[in-house]
């Protein structure tokens, strides 16, 4: 038997090609959609995933601006360059790639992203409207999950799901998104007692912990759907989930890594950078 791979690529790919669509609506109004991306310092995996936004927003057609700044950037350069990219109104995304260099406070720099051009959804204002289900940006990945099970027909409501991780980007997060849409939710984390036994419940287990293949086959209920958010390197240096490759004898639904939430994250990026320009858009 084994599990239906969620290919991420297939829907990542119809959402930019809608992106896409809309952007050249915009651009015939004169409005040319455009992401300011930061980077500080010389993080190996934040370089890939930072080239992997430049080449969305060329294959939507939107402009990207790339800010990459060496690591001995202050924490008050960065909040000048910020500054300015708020007050730009030719800027209608702005994103700083975390993990940011230990001498910055991340929460004070996301706190300089104005709510309107916060395309991470990581601002307060943001985070507290997420809660209170109004209308604002949803962060990348978890927003990702769900557009990534909704578009496969993976019923939510009702369901026993399982968040592994509580990290303010990916775990907090989808698991609100998850109670938006009627599932019944448990986070686990690493003080959780018995852990294994809270996944076995789970008819739908999102795990964003960062450890290489942590859910084995025995942490998995037989038929549910695995969303893997991890992308660790295991021992022999090879990409890989947080989930196991025996989780697929056992489930119903597997997202792979690389190729599965990682696509939607950069996919639902281009479409918050799309709504921000709308929504700056003056009529
Ligand atoms: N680092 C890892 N994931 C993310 C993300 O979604 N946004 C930003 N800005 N940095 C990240």
């Amino acid at each position: 038997m084994g599990a239906v791979r969620i290919e991420g690529k297939p829907i990542a790919q119809t959402i930019k090609e809608q992106v896409k669509q809309q952007v050249e609506n915009l651009q015939q109004k004169g409005v040319f959609p455009c992401l300011a991306v930061v980077l500080v310092g010389e993080n190996a995996a934040s370089k890939v995933y930072v080239g992997g936004k430049e080449k969305d927003c060329a294959e939507c057609g939107i402009r990207s601006i790339i800010h990459r700044l060496p690591e001995s950037t202050t924490e008050q350069q960065l909040l000048q360059l910020l500054a300015e990219l708020a007050e730009d109104e030719t800027v209608h995304g702005i994103l700083v790639q975390l993990p940011l260099p230990q001498h910055i406070n991340p929460q004070t720099v996301i706190e300089a992203i104005p709510p309107e051009k916060d395309v991470d959804g990581f601002t307060p204002e943001n985070v507290g409207k997420m809660l209170i289900e109004q209308d604002c940006f949803l962060p990348c990945t978890p927003a990702g999950c769900i557009e990534m099970m909704e578009r496969t027909g993976v019923e939510i409501a009702g369901k026993h799901t399982v968040v592994l991780g509580r990290s303010n980007i990916v775990g907090k997060p989808v698991a609100m998104l998850l109670l938006e849409k009627h599932a019944t939710v448990t986070i686990c984390h690493s003080k959780t007692v018995d852990l294994a036994e809270q996944c076995r419940k789970a008819d739908i287990l999102v795990s964003a912990i960062g450890k290489a293949e942590f859910v084995t086959k025995e942490m998995v209920k037989p038929d549910a759907v695995v969303i893997d958010v991890g992308i660790n390197r295991n021992e022999q240096g090879k990409l890989c989930g947080d989930v196991a490759s025996d989780v697929e004898e056992i489930a119903g639904y597997l997202t792979p890594v690389p190729g599965g939430v990682g696509l939607m994250t950069r996919a639902m990026l281009m479409k918050n950078t799309l709504l921000a320009a709308q929504r700056q858009m003056k009529s």
